[in-house]
């Protein structure tokens, strides 16, 4: 399989793999969303499958949940949970602070929640996600549908006086109709180019009438794990301050996606 895998799909799959070591037994675990958090939760199925993990998950979006229970993980809500051990979800960009921005996938309210609700969060990525400054992929920003186009003006006008590059906005689509995320919104695309100070942004978006939520995760990420397309993964630990280095070989036995592959 691994012959026929892009190097940033490699990538991706280490990255995810060597972060499914971190869940134990007994864990009540955040499954993120996007195709990163998607090796990932085959990575528990397989280790719930193989291994006899017990482990109950909570998804943070409904395919991820359909996925989840495909694989053979337990799913349970939020409310059910209340509070996780570990959330464990990918990024669209992560900064030496590990500041990220998340929402290309559409799901960023309910993976706020979720990784706010646990001790622990940590991101998987390939390595091109990280970046020196924030803000080269566009923030999304999920608003209510009810007058949109106000809250979009209201967006535009605040971004004006913030340290940004670009102020162009664009409404997420889904062919020719506007996005709906799972929680029945919109999704605003911010392109900003580059994001001056991220925490008075987030702060800011929050504030204007019709936005729900934005998707910079400011002080919820503990752990980043990095994959690389070689094998390599890098596991940087915000809090402890420590950097790991560490190599996955890709064994035949890895073959999660076969079936997805022929
Ligand atoms: C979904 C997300 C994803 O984690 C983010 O878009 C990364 O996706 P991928 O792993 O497919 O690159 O925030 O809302």
């Amino acid at each position: 399989m691994s012959g026929e895998l892009s190097p940033i799909d490699k990538a991706k799959f280490v990255a995810a793999k060597r972060a499914a070591e971190f869940v134990e037994d007994g864990m009540r675990v955040g499954l993120g969303t996007g195709s990163t958090a998607a090796w990932l939760v085959r990575c528990l199925g397989d280790m719930v499958e193989k291994d006899g993990l017990k482990i109950k998950g909570v998804p943070t979006s409904r395919r991820t949940a359909e996925l989840a229970r495909n694989v053979g993980i337990d799913v349970i809500s939020l409310d059910e949970a209340r509070w996780l051990d570990l959330t464990i979800d990918g990024a669209d960009e992560f900064d030496r602070e590990l500041t990220l921005i998340k929402g290309g996938g559409g799901a960023l309210l309910q993976e706020k929640i979720v990784a706010t609700a646990s001790d622990q969060m940590i991101v998987i990525a390939d390595v091109g996600k990280q970046v020196e400054r924030l803000g080269a992929f566009p923030l999304p920003v999920e608003i209510i549908p009810f007058g949109w186009q106000t809250t979009r003006a209201l967006i535009e006008e605040t971004l004006v006086s913030l340290d940004v590059l670009g102020r162009e906005t664009t409404l997420r689509m889904n062919g020719s109709v506007p996005y709906v995320t799972d929680e029945g919104n919109h999704i605003l695309d911010l392109h900003l180019g580059r994001i001056g100070n991220a925490r008075q942004m987030g702060q800011i978006m929050n504030q204007i009438p019709g936005v729900v939520e934005n998707g910079l995760f400011i002080d919820i990420c503990d752990k980043v794990v990095v994959g690389y397309g070689d094998g390599k993964v890098e596991i940087r630990d915000i809090n402890a301050g420590t950097v790991e280095l560490d190599r996955l070989d890709f064994m035949e036995e890895d073959n999660l996606f076969t079936d997805l592959m022929s």
